[in-house]
């Protein structure tokens, strides 16, 4: 069983990244510029956008955090985006989510010019991604990808079972490994909470990616010997034994499947880290304007 160390992957892709912006800059070019609108005192949000902002320092990319107050209105928060769509000097950014409650998510994604939609959460975006087109990825499952990739796994002709639909994990995920392409070409198994069966359906996985938000959910029981399994779950469960009182988990009871995988990814420092060189990767192409011009 290998795991699947998305930490030290993560730290040498943003290796790569850094000296690319070097070498930009040697030469005088347009060095990457992302802003991060942050709304409200979500804790996770919070650290997240950090995260984000301490990796455009690590890659030499310039940022600009915008931090709001979750009583800021939805008209006040379009103008925000109005304004950075227009704003010549930001290359590309994003909205962190969830939003409050009275503003509506999807205007606001909606919003967003595509071209500087890091995020790949834009109609348009995931329009051109599902048909094949060069178009900004979703962070979540174009890490995944790049695991996939650098880990040399095969991923041809292999039945994929994928738990949750998630516009942001579970079904852009499903379309890029049915893709005719590597990492590609599986069966893709898209399952839900509606799904009858799930754990029949899991076990024909060869590829299992768990995102479903749901603590330790896939058993060892559902895991046929030699998968794959990814990740995408950060629970947090309680756990007096920690100074904060809880601990991260993710959705795959680690300890009992990791003994049947071919491949694992652990919670915290599988897929976590690998979303950040997504869209730090997407940053770059925006700012050399290679999907757009
Ligand atoms: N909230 C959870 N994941 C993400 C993400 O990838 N981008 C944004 N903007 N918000 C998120």
């Amino acid at each position: 069983m290998t795991i699947l160390d998305g930490k030290n992957l993560a730290h040498e892709i943003k290796q790569e990244i850094a000296a690319e912006v070097a070498q930009i800059k040697a030469m005088g070019g347009n060095v990457p510029h992302l802003a991060a609108v942050l709304v409200g005192d979500n804790p996770a949000s919070q650290a997240y956008v950090r995260n984000k902002v301490n990796s455009c320092d690590e890659c030499g990319f310039e940022s600009t955090l915008i931090k709001k107050d979750d009583s800021i209105s939805e008209e006040e928060l379009l103008e925000i985006v109005n304004d950075l769509n227009e704003n010549p000097d930001i290359d590309g950014f994003i909205v962190q989510l969830p939003l409050p409650k009275h503003i509506d998510e999807s205007k606001v994604t909606l919003a967003i010019d595509h071209r500087k939609d890091v995020d790949g959460f834009h109609p348009i975006n995931f329009g051109r991604m599902a048909q094949g087109l060069s178009s900004y990825l979703p962070a979540t499952p174009f890490g995944i990808l790049q695991m996939l990739e650098r880990y040399n796994i095969e991923t041809q002709g292999k039945h994929c079972v994928i738990l949750g639909r998630s516009n942001i994990v579970g079904t852009p995920m499903g379309i890029l490994l049915s893709r005719k392409a590597y990492p590609g070409n599986c069966t893709v198994t898209l399952t839900h909470s509606r799904t009858a069966d799930i754990s029949n359906q899991v076990r024909r996985g060869d590829i299992v990616i768990a995102a479903i938000g749901v603590a330790h959910f896939v058993t060892a029981d559902m895991i046929k010997e030699g998968a794959v399994v990814i990740d995408v779950g950060m629970n947090r469960i309680e756990d007096p034994t920690r100074k904060r009182g809880y601990r991260l988990v993710g959705d795959v009871d680690y300890d009992n499947v990791a003994p049947k995988c071919s491949f694992i990814t652990p919670v915290p420092g599988g897929v976590g880290p690998m979303t950040v060189t997504s869209l730090l990767l997407n940053t770059l192409k925006a700012s050399r304007k290679e999907i757009y011009g």
